[in-house]
């Protein structure tokens, strides 16, 4: 199976990207906490390849701590990157981006002329709005005295010596890897009409038994976590009454309750990935 996400707009997007790119001084790439691999768009990282960036792992404050660190570490290996994990939602843990920026440039001799300017990158559903909006607040510039820069690329003001200029929300063009498709309809970062949510629910289940059985145990009061995926929802409907008439399990019920409570962080802090972890995909993905 695979899923066709490049609707026009997307093109039009890339070619903006592509255009203005030459025009900043480094990137703002907004990925998933709980998700890096998954939420990072490998097309806006080809065009963008270039340039410094900062990759901010938004939405920290649901992802597993352990987890984050690993990330943190993967991404400061990459040449000219300089890793944060923030809560967009909490603007103490942005006051780390500007100094970021400048520290990416220094030696530049303009630094002490102008501020940096950023582009900010992200899928949607990252976060990137919330991001700006606590950034810089009601203060968005406007673009007319940037010559240069298409109308479309919106400018704003973010904190002392940093400017960032906002991009539409990319997805890349299809998901080749199923898995990461997966990982972000579990996380409803895609709508959840694009897969069936028993097939979402089904290829989460055995990352949380493997690595969440704790959190697992203690949300759902069972003492041993069924080990088959489909055994693991059953229950889970029978002991949350997701019942339909005749008394058997209305399972795609069971499945979104499971999901919505793993979006809202109700079974803990859980990342579904970590860096180095084997990829495998039977058939298209589950
Ligand atoms: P986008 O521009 O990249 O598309 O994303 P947007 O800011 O709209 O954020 C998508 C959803 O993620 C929003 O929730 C937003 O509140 C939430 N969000 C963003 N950053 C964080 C974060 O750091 N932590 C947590 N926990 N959530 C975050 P929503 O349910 O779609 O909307 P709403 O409930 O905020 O109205």
């Amino acid at each position: 199976m695979q899923v066709q996400w490049f609707p026009g707009h997307m093109t039009k997007a890339s070619r903006e990207i592509k255009e203005n790119i030459k025009k900043v001084d480094i990137v703002i790439e907004i990925l998933d906490a709980r998700v890096p691999y998954s939420s990072r768009n490998p097309l806006l990282k080809k065009i963008t390849a270039h340039k410094k960036r900062i990759i901010l792992l938004n939405k920290d404050d649901l992802a597993d701590p352990a987890a984050t660190k690993l990330w943190l570490n993967y991404f400061e290996s990459e040449e000219g990157t300089l890793p944060l994990a923030v809560s967009a939602q909490n603007r103490k843990s942005l006051s780390r981006i500007s100094p970021a920026a400048k520290e990416l440039c220094a030696g530049s001799r303009w630094l002490d002329r102008r501020p940096v300017r950023a582009m900010i990158l992200g899928i949607p559903n990252v976060g990137k709005s919330t991001l700006i909006n606590a950034l810089a607040g009601k203060k968005k510039a406007g673009v007319a005295n940037m010559p240069g820069f298409t109308k479309e690329m919106q400018r704003f003001d973010a904190g002392p010596g940093l400017q960032i200029f906002d991009t539409p929300g990319m997805l890349w063009p299809k998901f080749e890897d199923m898995h990461s498709g997966f990982n972000l309809a579990a996380l409803g970062s895609i709508k959840d009409t694009i897969l069936p949510i028993e097939r979402i629910a089904l290829f989460t289940v055995p990352y949380l038994i493997s690595q969440y059985s704790k959190d697992v145990k203690a949300r759902y009061k069972w003492d041993d976590i069924p080990e088959d995926p489909v055994i693991f929802i059953d229950e889970l409907g029978k002991k949350r009454g997701c019942i339909v008439s005749g008394g058997s399990v209305d399972r795609e019920k069971a499945c979104y309750l499971l999901l919505k409570e793993l979006r809202e962080g109700k079974i803990g802090r859980i990342s579904l990935e970590r860096p180095g972890e084997e990829r495998k995909i039977k058939g298209d993905g589950v």
